[in-house]
């Protein structure tokens, strides 16, 4: 199941919060530095990224970062709070996954694409996560976090990802780990080192 919805209707959603800034967890940061290992001047594409907060947490890791979203109000949101010193290193892009592009980010040219609580909102996941890897410099890493459907209630599965589309997230990756969060999973995807 997947509730399609319109960047407008995202804006709404932004607007009257519904829950979508999901919560930043201790434990998903301990993860996130063991797995992923983030550090200054690494180029990072934050996918979906609603009003930034993940992207914020990117920068004080030193990234550089871009923040991603569809929704005109999540962007309007992020980028209010970004202090002028923040500019440098961390910015926002309205932009629909589901399409090319976008032409500010060029193949071949980032370290690590986060997609956080986004992927199952997109049209065509397999496209996305294609695009993802173009991004990316060989070696580079995705950082999929999801809910898992069969642990939500039903009135939220659209929410989640099922466990056999979990299962294949990793197909034209070099290599996968994946552990748990609650009732989401994290799956952390390096792109194939094209070198012999
Ligand atoms: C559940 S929120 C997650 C936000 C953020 N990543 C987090 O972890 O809190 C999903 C986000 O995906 C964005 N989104 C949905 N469809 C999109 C699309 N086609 N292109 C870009 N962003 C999209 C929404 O606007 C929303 O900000």
């Amino acid at each position: 199941m997947n509730v399609a919805r319109t960047a407008a209707e995202w804006d709404r959603v932004h607007t009257v919060g519904e829950g979508v800034g999901r919560m930043i967890s201790a434990e998903e940061l301990i993860k996130f530095r063991r797995f992923v290992g983030p550090g200054p001047g690494q180029v990072v594409i934050d996918a979906g990224c609603g009003k930034g907060a993940f992207s914020q947490q990117l920068w004080r890791y030193g990234c550089d970062v871009t923040g991603i979203d569809w929704s005109a109000e999540a962007l309007r949101r992020a980028r209010r709070a970004l202090s002028g010193g923040q500019k440098r290193r961390l910015r926002y892009l309205q932009h629909d996954l589901n399409t090319d592009g976008p032409p500010e980010v060029e193949s071949s040219s980032v370290d690590l694409v986060v997609c956080r609580f986004s992927l199952a909102h997109l049209g065509d996941r397999e496209r996305f996560l294609s695009q993802a890897r173009d991004w990316l410099k060989p070696g580079g890493i995705g950082y999929v976090m999801t809910f898992v459907r069969e642990k939500l209630p039903p009135r939220a599965a659209h929410a989640g990802l099922a466990e056999e589309e979990i299962a294949v997230l990793d197909r034209g990756w070099g290599s996968a780990v994946r552990y748990g969060l609650g009732r989401a999973a994290v799956v952390v995807l390096r792109r194939a080192d094209l070198a012999p």
